[in-house]
């Protein structure tokens, strides 16, 4: 592996457990890889890892039936300290590994006198992450598909990628944070890829072999038409019986190479990708013939809910993208097998940096549904901007559809398919492009392991390890310097770019990246804003409007319904207002446009001052300092010219002045 990052597994942050004596009990390959970790931690501090009768950290797994551990589960553990001995006791081997990098995570805490006794297990089971990789570099999308982070870590050159060793140490930091599925390739599924389902199953038996030290299955996005693609049948019917008997013979195939593989992933009649419309069947039509062929191996699919008309009209008001999903599936719940997870974008657009939460997650009560989040930066900086994701996503979770009297969407997704994020890593050195979006994927896999941690202290804990270096740890100035620049990144960003929810100004081009307040406006894509001289937004309330608000249960659909009551963060996705509508927060909006956009590039000037404070105090490696200096140098930039051509935008089509008077461009 040539010289990857150690992202938040540095040696340093072994410094706790590999001075001391330890002992592990147990056996099968993820206790093997415990194992390991605890001999190469020790050999380099000096400690022992097979000290059976002195050992200061015992981990153990208790499988007995009645015994108290297996209520844990089988990737829980508990950790107490007994005469002086830390003590873990997990429910299985699953349990081991995670309680193992837990103990990395405390450190010294956790052999301190008054260390308390922790329970931990997961909320939910099903923690993934989907990479948009391509085996075959697209004319159009790269090789990874809103990929921020150089070539793909799996596939290289049209083959598997030589360099096994790095997918392995990717299993390990994926491990460490939490996650235990990964979704090997794009869920734009091209003609090389399609063939990974049959042809070069041994590429993805060799990813697998990788990552299952690290407890970690790997899923296939599929072409939902492979049995014409690639089996050269005439039909994809999923009612029909050759169609069936096709996928119920690829999917025996798959399980012969890699009998723990974890299921398939399916875009399908969305953005041009095959799928069951067009033998005029139901998506629970498609879903359930390939949960079939996988029912007798174990196998899950994950559906994605994603699917919408992108060949609109502006001029028809009708349609509204935001309807699509909920138009497409409620009426399709209890008809899903369980075995099926219909995977929901956490908004109903196509995750910008603000969305109401889907009422999908709300519309589906005997449906096993999973949330989907980008950790890929492709709607907030591209990894070229710092924004930390963590905030927005612990207020998706934490999201209660029905209010007090129900369940938050932490809880819908924890009883069935937990949570999806689409990776950020590529083969760059540092996994993500920027140093600092390593924090977003760790607290992907720790917010999926808890959702109810705080975002402060997830960037807390992965400073900590990330940025260990000696036996003291992390020097004060940088912790405070990190959180100063990353707590409050993503409201940061959604200041300086689209206001108050109404999402899509960048640039229609197939980046995405950067400012074009009408580049959307026009086009068949679904996503305006609907800006004249008068006002501002989508009228998405059921009395003027397309409807969408009462795809909510009361009271938040009467809460939406109204400017009055809408929250300001969102008022545009759901109302059309006069630029001199009063906010909640007492100004206008366009006074808060000018505000937001003035105050937001001026934090992230501040952001980067904070930075090169670092770099005088020498706290952090050259190299690292240099890669984060120059995308804050980026995102200067970027935020100006967002600034610039959002102010100047409103102030020409609202003839409305700045109430301070600033220069506006
Ligand atoms: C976004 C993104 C596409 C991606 C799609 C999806 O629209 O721009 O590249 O394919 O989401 O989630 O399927």
């Amino acid at each position: 592996m040539t010289g990857a990052h150690a992202a938040w597994l540095p040696a340093a942050a072994f410094r706790a457990i590999g001075s001391r004596r330890s002992a592990v009990h147990g056996r099968g390959l993820l206790v093997e890889t415990v194992r390991q970790e605890l001999r190469d931690a020790c050999a380099r501090f000096g400690g022992s890892s097979e000290a059976d009768d002195d050992a200061e950290l015992v981990l153990t797994s208790d499988t007995r039936p009645g015994s108290p551990a297996t209520d844990l589960g089988p990737e829980g553990f508990t950790l107490a300290r007994q005469d002086g001995v830390t003590v873990l006791v997990a429910g299985g081997p699953a349990g081991i590994l995670y309680g193992f990098f837990h103990v990395v995570r405390l450190g010294e805490e956790a052999f301190g006198a008054d260390f308390p006794v922790q329970t931990h297990r997961p909320a939910m089971r099903r923690r993934m992450l989907d990479h948009w990789d391509n085996v075959a570099v697209h004319e159009v999308m790269g090789q990874v598909e809103r990929g921020y982070s150089g070539g793909s870590i799996f596939w290289s050159d049209g083959a598997l990628t030589k360099d096994l060793e790095r997918v392995r140490a990717y299993g390990r930091l994926l491990a460490a944070s939490g996650v235990n599925a990964v979704s090997v390739n794009n869920v734009n599924v091209h003609a090389t890829e399609a063939r990974l389902l049959t042809d070069r199953l041994d590429d993805v038996a060799a990813l697998a072999d990788e990552l299952r030290p690290y407890g970690i299955r790997v899923h296939l996005s599929v072409d939902f038409a492979a049995p014409v693609s690639v089996g050269g049948l005439r039909s994809a019917d999923p009612l029909d019986p050759a169609v069936r008997q096709w996928w119920a013979g690829a999917s025996a195939r798959v399980y012969e190479h890699i009998p723990d593989f974890g299921g398939y992933v399916v875009k399908a009649d969305s953005e041009g990708q095959p799928g069951p419309f067009a033998y005029g069947r139901s998506h629970a039509d498609g879903a359930n013939m390939l949960a079939d062929a996988l029912a007798p191996h174990d196998g899950v699919v994950h559906w994605r809910a994603f699917v919408y008309n992108h060949r609109q009209d502006w001029r028809d008001r009708s349609t509204d993208r935001a309807r699509a999903a909920h138009d497409h599936f409620a009426p399709l719940d209890g008809q899903f097998r369980d075995s099926v997870i219909v995977q929901v974008k956490y908004g109903p657009i196509d995750f910008q940096p603000r969305e109401p939460v889907s009422p999908v997650l709300a519309a589906m009560p005997n449906t096993r549904l999973a949330v989907e989040v980008q950790i890929t930066q492709e709607y907030t900086g591209q990894q070229r901007h710092v924004c930390y994701l963590a905030p927005l996503w612990r207020e998706v979770l934490g999201f209660r559809p029905w209010r007090a009297a129900g369940a938050a969407i932490a809880e819908v997704v924890a009883g069935g398919g937990g949570m999806v994020g689409v990776s950020n890593v590529g083969d760059d050195r540092f996994w993500t492009g920027h140093p600092l979006a390593q924090a977003n994927l760790y607290a992907f896999g720790r917010l999926a392991w808890n959702p109810s941690l705080e975002p402060a202290a997830i960037l807390d804990e992965w400073i900590g390890l990330t940025f260990a270096r000696g036996a003291d740890g992390v020097p004060e100035q940088l912790r405070r310097t990190l959180h100063a620049i990353m707590d409050d990144s993503w409201r940061t960003y959604e200041d300086y770019t689209a206001p108050l929810g109404v999402g899509f100004m960048v640039s229609p081009a197939n980046h995405h990246y950067g400012p074009d307040i009408d580049g959307y406006e026009y086009s068949a894509w679904g996503t305006y804003h609907f800006a004249d001289r008068d006002g501002i937004g989508v009228d998405r309330s059921l009395a003027t409007g397309t409807g969408y608000a009462a795809q909510y249960p009361r009271p938040w659909s009467d809460t939406f319904e109204s400017p009055a009551t809408c929250p300001d963060e969102l008022l545009l996705f759901f109302h059309h207002v006069p630029y001199i509508h009063v906010l909640h927060s007492g100004v206008t909006v366009i006074q808060h446009i000018y505000d937001t956009h003035f105050s937001g590039a001026e934090r992230v000037h501040a952001m980067r001052s904070s930075w090169q404070e670092i770099e005088q105090a020498d706290l952090v490696d050259g190299d690292l300092y240099a890669r984060v200096a120059e995308r804050l140098d980026e995102q200067v930039r970027s935020a100006e010219e967002w600034r610039d051509q959002m102010n100047a935008y409103f102030f020409r089509k609202s003839g409305i002045p700045d109430a301070q008077g600033r220069r506006i461009y």
